[in-house]
């Protein structure tokens, strides 16, 4: 659906004008490289999808929100004054967990009516969630400010971070900042190297010289995966826990070079909890040194470290799934791939795979025909662009 439509779907709904009616959009994010490193203080390495969701926005005299999405058929309520109440809805608790957040950080909210149309498939790993939480971050704000007669521009990686709170306190995902940033912070043909210690972080062009990021998606539902994505946290906090008697200066797993690590991993007695953070601390080395290949448009290194951090997530993290496996080992099979490994929290969810541009037919083809045999799925294909970050559309 296109903004207007959008406007006219907002108005059958709530009825009344189109006067007031703004529109906000974040995007989701794939993941280049750099997986479960985000919590552990790492870096990371995303980039901002041109699919994401959508808001259509009008504020209202009293403190009531209303929320509806496009594809759903529920309404949901809730007043800006009882935010704590609704943690349990199965839909409408990212945007009212970020309601809370936005006001517990002091920023004046207005009531308002919402509708979302959402493009980033659910659940598939390329961050949702975020995308609905930023969305409404900056729909929120900026009908907040309005009202109470503010201008100033909206802090983007404050942003983030609200939203990134809403997530770990109100739906209860002890989540990382990587998707919230990358979806506050992308920027149209660039990825972002983000070090996730102090924030700071770089966009770098992405000049694919003759290759393609496809994203395809396996289709296998991410069960349970929140609470071992809360499982796999806490394991790498054992770990830093350990190490830190012998490297007191540690804060974090991202602080531990490879060389320290392989000094001391002995003294990590359970095997799995050393995995774990032998999988964060190498993937941390090979997201700056997948950097430095892109900047040097060495493509074939770049998927030489996608290849790895594929294995190491496989063997050590322990957070890939057969399908994913199989998505890689049939990417790997076509010629013109350079790499390719599955991208976001795990358990399902998509790969990542970068594939020569004439290739591009043939990948889909074969690795659709593979992969159907094999799992007995149908996977998605998304030759997905790279897009902007968070923003209100302005000119409609
Ligand atoms: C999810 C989380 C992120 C990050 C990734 C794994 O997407 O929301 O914070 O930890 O998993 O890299």
């Amino acid at each position: 659906m296109n903004i207007s439509e959008l406007k006219r779907k907002f108005i059958e709904i709530y009825q009344g004008e189109e006067d007031g009616i703004r529109v906000f959009t974040s995007p989701g994010r794939v993941n280049l490289i750099g997986e479960h490193t985000d919590y552990n203080g790492g870096y990371v390495f995303p980039a901002a999808l041109t699919l994401g969701s959508t808001v259509i926005a009008r504020p209202r005299e009293d403190r009531k929100m209303r929320l509806i999405a496009t594809d759903l058929g529920i309404q949901v309520e809730g007043s800006l004054d009882h935010l704590e109440e609704y943690k349990s809805l199965k839909w409408g608790n990212y945007q009212l967990g970020v309601a809370d957040e936005l006001q517990k950080a002091g920023y004046e909210l207005t009531g308002c009516d919402l509708l979302y149309h959402d493009t980033v498939p659910l659940g598939a790993g390329l961050s949702s969630s975020a995308a609905i939480e930023v969305a409404t971050a900056i729909a929120l704000v900026s009908l907040g400010n309005s009202a109470n007669g503010l201008m100033q521009p909206l802090d983007m990686v404050k942003m983030a971070m609200i939203c990134q709170k809403a997530e770990n306190r109100y739906v209860g995902v002890n989540c990382g900042i990587m998707d919230q940033f990358s979806s506050a912070m992308g920027k149209a043909d660039h990825a972002i190297f983000l070090n996730c210690r102090d924030l700071s972080f770089m966009h770098v062009p992405l000049n694919l010289h003759g290759y393609r990021i496809i994203i395809v998606n396996s289709n296998k539902k991410r069960g349970l995966a929140d609470s071992k994505y809360n499982e796999r946290r806490s394991q790498c906090e054992q770990a830093l826990d350990i190490l830190k008697r012998f490297i007191p200066d540690a804060t974090c797993l991202g602080e531990i070079s490879q060389e320290q690590f392989n000094r001391f991993r002995h003294e990590i007695h359970d095997e799995l909890v050393r995995n774990r953070a032998e999988h964060v601390i190498t993937e941390d080395d090979r997201v700056l040194k997948s950097v430095e290949a892109l900047k040097n448009d060495n493509m074939a290194l770049f998927g030489k470290y996608m290849i790895q951090s594929h294995a190491s997530m496989r063997d050590l993290f322990e957070i890939t799934c057969v399908e994913l496996d199989v998505l890689v080992e049939e990417a790997l099979k076509i010629e013109g791939v350079a790499g390719s490994r599955m991208t976001g929290g795990g358990f399902g969810g998509c790969s990542v795979s970068i594939v020569r541009e004439e290739a591009v037919q043939n990948f889909i083809d074969e690795v659709g025909k593979g992969y159907t045999a094999r799992t007995g799925l149908t996977p998605s294909f998304y030759i997905s662009d790279i897009g902007d970050g968070g923003r209100e559309i302005m000119d409609i």
